[in-house]
């Protein structure tokens, strides 16, 4: 079965003024269509041809390294993946703090709410070029982490998204031109999800407590 292009989880204008209809017409209707829609032409006839996406994602990105036309897959498939993703870390209904469980893990790794958007913030401006800016689950702590051009943590067994933020220009130039600070402030300050982000967390502490011992992480392992 082809790969699907998800809806919108809203309405194109419901994250105006600080996202334009234009832009999520043109970021949804065009730009993500075509990741799938290329993902789709690219595994056709190929083992990956029915797979889902997180499994096309998974194995292009460890075949890549091989065989070179499984770049071109990754890339429009983790893109794919990505939009799907970010599109549901944003929310018309977004602006509150996370709270629970997810609040307290904030606190004690970021120092509070201010000190993580503070930082959030400045990882997602100060990325270099065409990427994402990501909330994770590693293990039992939170990190912030960027990605460059489609690259996307769920290639990494230990890491589990829990928001993302979109900070390819086609995301907000429409919008903002050159302004990716005042793009990414309105984003972080009053659209994105907290309980979308709690529900991925929620399931990331869960998998983490029954998975096997597999050893450190290699961070871990490389510092030892
Ligand atoms: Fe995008």
């Amino acid at each position: 079965m082809a790969l699907e292009f998800p809806d919108l989880p809203y309405g194109y204008e419901a994250l105006e003024p600080l996202v334009s209809g234009t832009t999520l017409k043109t970021h949804h209707g065009r730009h993500h269509r075509a990741y799938v829609d290329n993902a789709n032409a690219l595994v056709l006839g190929t083992d990956l041809a029915g797979k889902t996406l997180e499994e096309i994602v998974k194995r292009s990105a460890q075949r890549a390294a091989t065989d070179p036309a499984m770049i071109a897959v990754f890339n429009n498939a983790a893109q794919a993946w990505n939009h799907a993703f970010y599109w549901r870390s944003l929310t018309p209904r977004g602006g509150r703090e996370p709270q629970g469980a997810l609040g307290r893990r904030i606190a004690a790794d970021f120092g509070g709410y201010a000190g993580f958007a503070q930082a959030f913030k400045t990882a997602a401006t100060k990325l270099f070029g065409s990427g994402w800016a990501w909330l994770v689950a590693d293990g039992e702590v939170l990190r912030i982490l960027t990605t460059a051009n489609a690259d996307t943590p769920i290639v990494q067994e230990r890491l589990a998204p829990l928001l993302v933020v979109d900070v390819w220009e086609h995301a907000y130039y429409l919008d903002r031109q050159a302004d990716r600070a005042a793009y990414v402030s309105g984003v972080v300050n009053h659209l994105l999800d907290w309980e979308f982000a709690a529900e991925n967390y929620r399931r990331a502490a869960s998998a983490s407590r029954t998975a096997p011992a597999t050893g450190p992480a290699p961070a871990a392992a490389a510092a030892a």
